[in-house]
C-alpha cells in the first residue's frame, strides 16, 4: 500500500477504499478496466481554488480536456465552474453538462468558421484567440452574423515552465500564443475590428507545473502588457492565467491552488490590478488525484532480464506513460497475502506494441486474478483514451459517500462498429 493516498482515498482492513466503497467491490460489480473517481475530491480540488481566489471577481473555467465525462463536467459546473473548451465537440459537451454559456472560453489554435459560428450562436463568453490570422477570420465570421466576437488574445509570455516539453506550451518555439512584441499591434488590429469586442488577455504557460516561480514570472510580463494595450486606450477586463498547475504523481510537491494564488493575488495588488476579472482554467489540479484506473492481473510472466505483469489496462486506457514516460503509481487494491513474493514487474497492457507499458520496474507481489489501482487516474487518461486493437474503452464510475453511480458504461464491440458502412 502506498503510504500516501491522495484526498478520497483510504485504506481500511487492507482494502484500498474510494470515500465509502471498497475498490475490490467495484471491480467485482463492474468489471475491469474500470474508471472511478471520487466526486468529493474533485469538489475538495476546485474548493481550494475557491479558497485562493475568495472576495475577488473570478471566474474558475475547467479546462474539460483533462477528462470531459459528461458526469464529471456536471460536478463542476453545478459546483460553479464555467468551462474552457477547445473544439466544437468539446462545446456540444460543455451545454449538454448544463453550463451557462457566458462561462465557456474557447482555447486552441486551430478553431473553424463552423466552429466559430456556433460558438457565436450560443453566446460563449470569450474566444482565447492565438494568432492575427485567426483574429480576422473570427471578425469576418462575426460580422457576417450581426455580431461582436468577445476576445482576448493568448500571449506566448516566453517563460520556462520547467515541465515536461510535450506539455510546455509558454515557450518561443511553441506553437502558441502570439509573440511577446506583437501583441500590442494584434489588439490594435482587433480594436479596430467592427466584428470584435477586446474583453480580456490570456496566456498558459505548460502543464504539470510544480513551482510557483514560472507563475509569477508569466504574471508580471502579462501585467507589462496589460498596461502597454492600455496606454492606447484599449481596455482589458479580465486577465486569464490560463490553468497547469501540477499533482501529486509520484513524490511531486506543487504548491496547493490556495497557497499559489495568494503569491500571485499578493503580485496582482502590488502592482495595482487586484481588481481587475481574474481567469483561470485548470484541468488536471482538478480532476488528477480524484480518479484511479482499475486493472485485473491477467498473466506474470518471469523471464531472463525482465518480468512481466500483465494486466487487462492498455495504453488505449492509460496512454500517459507510452506518451510521456509519465509515473503513475501501481498498487494492489488488496495487501498481498504473506505468501506472494513480491518481485521486480513491468506492467503492461495486451496491445501489440512494446511502448505499451503502464509501470516499469515496479515492485509488486501479485497472482493473476488480483486487482490493482493505477493512481492519479483522473485526468488525460479517459479524455485520451483510443479504440486502438478494437479495444472498447473502459467504464466509469463516480462515488459520492457510499453511493456509486456509472456514469459510462463499457464500450461493447459493437459500439465500435456501429459507425461503419461495411462494403455490400
Ligand atoms: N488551458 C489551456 C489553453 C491548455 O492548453 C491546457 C492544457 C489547460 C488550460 C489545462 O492545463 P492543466 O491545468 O490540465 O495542466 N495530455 C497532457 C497534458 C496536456 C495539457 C494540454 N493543455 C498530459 O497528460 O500530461
Amino acid at each position: 500500500m502506498p503510504t500516501q493516498l491522495p484526498d478520497g482515498f483510504t485504506e481500511r482492513d487492507q482494502q484500498l477504499w474510494v470515500e465509502g466503497v471498497s475498490l475490490q467491490a467495484l471491480a467485482q460489480t463492474h468489471g475491469t478496466p474500470l474508471f472511478v473517481y471520487s466526486q468529493a475530491a474533485i469538489i475538495n480540488a476546485l474548493a481550494a481554488y475557491q479558497r485562493g481566489l475568495y472576495g475577488r471577481r473570478h471566474l474558475i473555467c475547467y479546462a474539460m480536456k483533462a477528462n470531459s465525462s459528461l458526469a464529471i463536467l456536471q460536478t463542476l459546473v453545478r459546483a460553479g465552474c464555467g468551462l474552457d473548451i477547445v473544439s466544437g465537440g468539446e462545446l456540444e459537451r460543455a451545454l449538454r453538462a448544463g453550463v451557462e454559456p457566458s462561462k465557456v472560453i474557447f482555447s486552441g489554435v486551430g478553431k473553424t468558421r463552423t466552429e466559430m459560428r456556433r460558438a457565436l450562436d450560443v453566446g460563449i463568453g470569450c474566444f482565447n484567440v492565438e494568432s492575427v490570422a485567426e483574429l480576422e477570420v473570427l471578425g469576418d465570421v462575426a460580422q457576417g452574423m450581426g455580431l461582436r466576437a468577445p476576445v482576448s488574445l493568448r500571449v506566448n509570455p516566453n517563460v520556462d515552465a520547467q515541465t515536461h516539453p510535450y506539455i510546455s506550451t509558454g515557450l518561443k518555439d511553441n506553437k502558441f500564443g502570439i509573440a511577446h512584441e506583437d501583441v500590442v499591434g494584434a489588439y490594435q488590429r482587433a480594436a479596430a475590428h467592427p466584428g470584435l469586442r477586446v474583453v480580456g488577455i490570456d496566456c498558459h504557460i505548460g502543464s504539470q507545473i510544480t513551482q510557483a516561480a514560472p507563475y509569477l514570472d508569466a504574471m508580471d510580463r502579462m501585467l507589462d502588457l496589460v498596461q502597454a494595450i492600455e496606454a492606447c486606450g484599449i481596455a482589458i477586463e479580465h486577465i486569464d492565467f490560463g490553468g497547469g498547475l501540477g499533482i501529486d504523481y509520484h513524490g511531486d510537491t506543487p504548491p496547493s491552488a490556495d497557497a499559489l494564488w495568494q503569491a500571485l493575488l499578493a503580485k496582482l495588488d502590488a502592482r495595482g490590478y487586484g481588481e481587475r476579472t481574474i481567469c483561470i482554467e485548470p484541468g488536471r489540479s482538478l480532476v488528477g488525484n480524484a480518479g484511479v484506473c482499475l486493472t485485473e492481473v491477467l498473466y506474470l510472466k518471469p523471464g531472463e532480464h525482465k518480468n512481466f505483469c500483465i494486466v487487462d489496462a492498455a495504453m488505449n486506457d492509460l496512454p500517459r506513460p507510452a506518451l510521456y514516460q509519465a509515473y503513475h503509481q501501481i498498487v494492489p487494491v488488496q495487501t498481498p497475502k504473506a505468501d506472494t513474493p513480491a518481485l521486480t514487474w513491468d506492467v503492461v497492457g495486451p496491445v501489440c506494441e512494446s511502448g505499451d507499458w503502464l509501470g516499469r520496474d515496479r515492485e509488486l507481489a501479485v497472482r493473476p486474478g488480483d486487482c490493482l489501482a493505477v493512481m492519479s487516474a483522473g485526468a488525460y487518461c479517459m479524455s485520451m483514451a483510443s479504440n486502438y486493437n478494437t479495444r472498447g474503452r473502459a467504464a466509469e464510475v463516480l462515488v459520492a459517500g457510499e453511493r456509486v453511480q456509472v456514469i459510462r458504461e463499457r464500450e461493447s464491440a459493437e459500439d465500435l462498429m456501429r459507425s461503419e458502412r461495411p462494403l455490400s
